[in-house]
């Protein structure tokens, strides 16, 4: 089998530099006009862009290897569980996993927060018993959980913020120390950009007795991420926040606890031995993994692993960091702007309002000015409701945006504004 390409650029000779030129050379969504204007691209936290290397990985995966995986003798069938269980212990190495079995490849974060919510919550959780959740997770880290507790009389606790953003520690360690049996937390807030501190937040629940899951969707594009270090029980991102395919994502779980969960879907994958009577089940990860894979979403996520580590997530994160900053700073500067989500250590979102405009029509606004914003909700509308808007204007970052960008999308925001008269 020849590999494709699957390196990202070189990096600076003195190992420091960061030439985000010739990473935006590697993303050809990145050179288009939209509404005649040149693409700025400010909506990674939604989904980020493809690099031609993780563009051809799955191009050349279906022109040359593709079968189905686990069951064939022959030899595309070999190639194409090769590369499946390859892009497995890349993401292994990537989260700094002990085992490859402690993997497993689900359709993203929102899949993957179910899976544990339905299979180790509905089997352990009994009625009265809490989930403690914070006030800035995103729907997906609170819906699962509602469904579980309508399921088992369980109910939620949540871990108020401040008005900066953060995680009121004092209150977080006070509704620990009352037992819940999941703690369930995100990394980096979608809507605020704040990142939170899970080394401490995970120690605290594991010393009073709870399981704790991350929602890492928001994290892994931006932070090396070593689940052994943070000692969490479950990890969950999605393949498309990482310059990764849709439809793709990874559940960590600590090897013990997911050889003691039932399966959370039946079928082909998951099953050793099946009559009518009864079924033996598979190994993990496989057990978790029912019917055929999204072979080539995890060659693509694969890829799209070397790449970023190729990168260096430390030079990315001091890159994305100065435009961050620049971009909280060039904000500052304006009147008629509220900046929300103030937290001490960010990571890559900027959140604001226009005063006196909705942030649905700024978003129109700056899209006809080829500028890519999300306006809305953010699926957090407990962070809305704190903030007392029903939206906010976000800008996102990813590791190919630029000082210059953040120039556009001020002199964007100065035309919303003189749009609007305000
Ligand atoms: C923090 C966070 N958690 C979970 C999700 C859900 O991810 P997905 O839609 O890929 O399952 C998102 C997506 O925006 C997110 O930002």
């Amino acid at each position: 089998m020849s590999a494709p390409r699957h390196t990202a650029s070189a990096p600076a000779a003195n190992g420091r530099d960061y030439d985000v030129e010739q990473v935006r050379a590697d993303f050809p969504a990145l050179h288009q006009r939209v509404h005649d204007k040149p693409l700025i691209y400010l909506d990674s936290a939604a989904s980020a862009q493809k690099p031609e290397a993780v563009i051809e990985a799955v191009s050349h995966y279906y022109r040359h290897d593709h079968a189905n995986v686990h069951r064939g003798v022959h030899e595309l069938s070999e190639r194409a569980t090769n590369a499946y269980e390859g892009a497995r212990e890349k993401a292994r190495r990537f989260l700094n996993a002990r085992a490859a079995c402690e993997i497993v490849f689900v359709r993203g974060t929102t899949e993957a927060i179910n899976l544990v919510a339905q299979s180790y919550g509905r089997t352990r959780l009994a009625a009265g018993e809490e989930i403690l959740l914070t006030e800035m997770e995103h729907h997906s880290n609170i819906v699962p959980w509602q469904l579980l507790a309508g399921q088992t009389g369980a109910r939620l606790a949540v871990a108020p913020m401040n008005d900066d953003g953060e995680i009121e520690m004092a209150e977080y360690a006070r509704l620990v120390a009352r037992g819940p049996k999941i703690v369930a937390v995100t990394h980096v807030s979608n809507s605020l950009g704040t990142i939170n501190p899970v080394d401490e937040m995970i120690s605290l629940a594991r010393a009073a007795g709870a399981i704790v899951l991350i929602d890492g969707a928001q994290a892994v594009p931006h932070l090396a991420v070593d689940v052994q270090a943070l000692d969490c029980d479950f990890y969950a991102f999605s393949g498309h926040k990482l310059y990764g395919p849709t439809g793709i994502g990874v559940l960590y779980g600590k090897q013990a606890l997911l050889e003691a969960m039932p399966p959370y879907q039946g079928g082909g994958e998951m099953i050793k031995r099946v009559t009518f009577e009864d079924t033996e089940y598979n190994d993990l990860p496989h057990k978790f993994e029912a019917g055929t894979p999204n072979i080539a979403g995890a060659v693509g996520l694969g890829v799209a692993i070397d790449y970023l580590s190729d990168l260096g997530l430390e030079r990315v994160a001091r890159h994305e960091n100065d435009v961050l900053e620049y971009a909280t700073g060039r904000l500052a500067e304006l009147s008629g702007i509220r900046q929300i989500g103030t937290a001490r250590e960010r990571a890559s979102i900027v959140s604001f309002s226009i005063d006196g405009v909705h942030p649905h029509d700024a978003g129109t606004v700056l899209d006809h000015e080829g500028i890519a914003v999300r306006a809305g909700h953010h699926c957090a509308m407990p962070v809305m409701q704190h903030f007392g808007v029903p939206a906010t204007v976000r800008a996102s970052l990813g590791i190919y945006n630029t000082r210059e960008e953040i120039d556009a999308l001020i002199a964007g925001i100065g035309k919303v504004q003189e749009l609007f008269g305000v």
